[in-house]
């Protein structure tokens, strides 16, 4: 394609990299330039309105412009800019969020440290799943079970972590010592006649042979999303982390729990963990955690993790870890003021109340010739587009039915989180009740046209 000179579309051609994006395509096909946002709306560089149902990548819960946190971060910028948590330097703002994530968090936890992404959050987890083991003297605890089809961020180590074959594929990844489990997708992958709880014993008995062929005192950490994000929005399946916990504590294996997504209601509780009952040693935070407003994350530590730090830091003189960003004032101001609003809209009940809507909305399509499956947790839903949803048989995936499927939304002014083919929804936390239905009627359209598509190339 050939742009008109200093277009936008041709000056980013020219100039930038996009993450996640096929890069030959995105030099014929260009940008869709997100010119400005409005609650659960954005607006393209033509103007052409769009409702994003996965509230960017999960993270713009208040939607995508703010008066107020705006206010927030200026004044913040105002008095103090910028200053760093290194050695022993602090800043009000920073010390306010670790005592309210403290006060919040799920389970017992001591101490907060911060960062800059998901990623990061992940990858100091790691790290501190390593000191731990070496600070109680079972160095040889180095390795890290997380789950196929996982996703903890783009570090190497976190994307080691994740068990994504399209993210490790040409950078010689995934690290030795990252292994990966089954991913506990319970309509794809259970056995006919099985039940869930039957599905949940088999992840558990999986996660368990694992453990013993690499040797149970190897293992450092299992790291899990309660529900898995860019795995395809998958909510586990009854009993799943009951029994994958019973294993954990069998062979003293640290749980991290990856909260990146679940965190502020997600799942229609505060925490992944309390609807899930995970108990875990640390939980990493980001996205909602500021609203994407500001680039900040969170690792929690319990006391054991606590206490094996300050062991390390006394042998070694320092904690030897940290990012210039990490608890920056502004990111944490406005990730407070982000508090407050949550408080204000008593998101866990609103998120409950809108995932109750966003299942009215989506039921009409449930017998959609296209739709195999549909199931959710709170604010979180996923569906599955099926060839025979009864008999489970997929698409080719030569026809790209979800990628037809992303096109024919954004047509209809709906964006779309599409992968593979499966949809996950889940909108800013600022939507209301009558723009969640307007995404059941957009998608409906949006599927019809698919329908057609893939009737006519039959047909020709
Ligand atoms: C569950 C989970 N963990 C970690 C990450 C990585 O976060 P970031 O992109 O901020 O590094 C993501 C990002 O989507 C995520 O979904």
């Amino acid at each position: 394609m050939s742009y008109i000179a200093n277009s936008i579309e041709a000056r980013d051609v020219a100039s930038l990299v996009h993450m996640q994006t096929n890069l030959r395509r995105h030099l014929e096909e260009g940008p869709l330039v997100i010119a400005r946002g409005e609650g659960c709306r954005v607006f393209d560089d033509t103007g052409k309105e769009y409702i994003d149902t996965v509230a960017g990548l999960w993270c713009a819960s208040l939607g995508f412009g703010s008066e107020r946190l705006a206010r927030v971060a200026y004044e913040q910028m105002k008095k103090l800019g910028y200053y760093h948590l290194y050695r022993h330097r602090s800043t009000e703002p920073a010390i306010e969020l670790a005592e309210w994530l403290l006060k919040i968090a799920p389970v017992p936890m001591a101490r907060v440290v911060f960062q800059c992404s998901g990623s990061e959050a992940n990858d100091t987890a790691i790290k501190l799943a390593w000191y731990y083991w070496n600070a109680v003297g079972q160095p040889q605890r180095t390795k890290i079970i997380a789950r196929q089809m996982g996703y903890h961020g783009n570090t190497c180590a976190a994307v080691s972590l994740s068990g994504k074959p399209d993210m490790h594929a040409g950078f010689g990844l995934p690290l030795a010592n990252f292994k990966h489990t089954e991913f506990p997708h319970y309509y794809r992958r259970h056995e006919p006649g099985e039940t869930e709880e039957q599905f949940s014993t088999r992840m558990a008995e999986a996660l368990e042979k694992l453990i013993q062929a690499e040797g149970p005192d190897t293992i450092a950490a299992f790291f899990a999303e309660p529900v898995m994000g860019a795995g395809g929005g998958i909510v586990p399946p009854q009993g799943y982390f009951e029994k994958i916990q019973a294993v954990l504590r069998k062979y003293d294996i640290l749980f991290v729990a990856d909260e990146v997504i679940c965190g502020f209601a997600r799942t229609g509780e505060m925490w992944g963990c309390e609807t899930f009952g995970i108990r875990p040693d640390m939980m990493t935070s980001a996205k909602q955690l500021s609203a994407a407003m500001q680039p900040i994350s969170a690792v929690l530590v319990n006391a054991r993790i606590h206490d094996a730090m300050l062991a390390q830091s006394d042998r070694y003189g320092n904690f030897a870890h940290g990012f210039t960003y990490a608890g920056h004032p502004v990111a944490a101001a406005v990730a407070l003021e982000v508090q407050k609003i949550y408080a204000e809209m008593d998101i866990v009940t609103r998120a409950k109340r809108l995932g109750a809507a966003l299942e009215t909305a989506l039921e009409p399509l449930r017998s959609h010739p296209l739709i195999g499956d549909m199931r959710g947790v709170g604010f979180i839903h996923g569906l599955e587009l099926m060839q025979d949803g009864a008999a489970r048989v997929p698409f080719d995936p030569a026809l790209k039915v979800g990628a037809r499927l992303d096109a024919a939304a954004a047509r209809h002014g709906l964006i779309l989180r599409v992968i593979g083919d499966r949809v996950v929804f889940a909108p800013p936390l600022v939507i209301e009740e009558e723009e969640i239905a307007d995404i059941g009627v957009r998608l409906g359209r949006a599927l019809d046209e698919v329908v057609r598509e893939l009737k006519a190339e039959a047909v020709a």
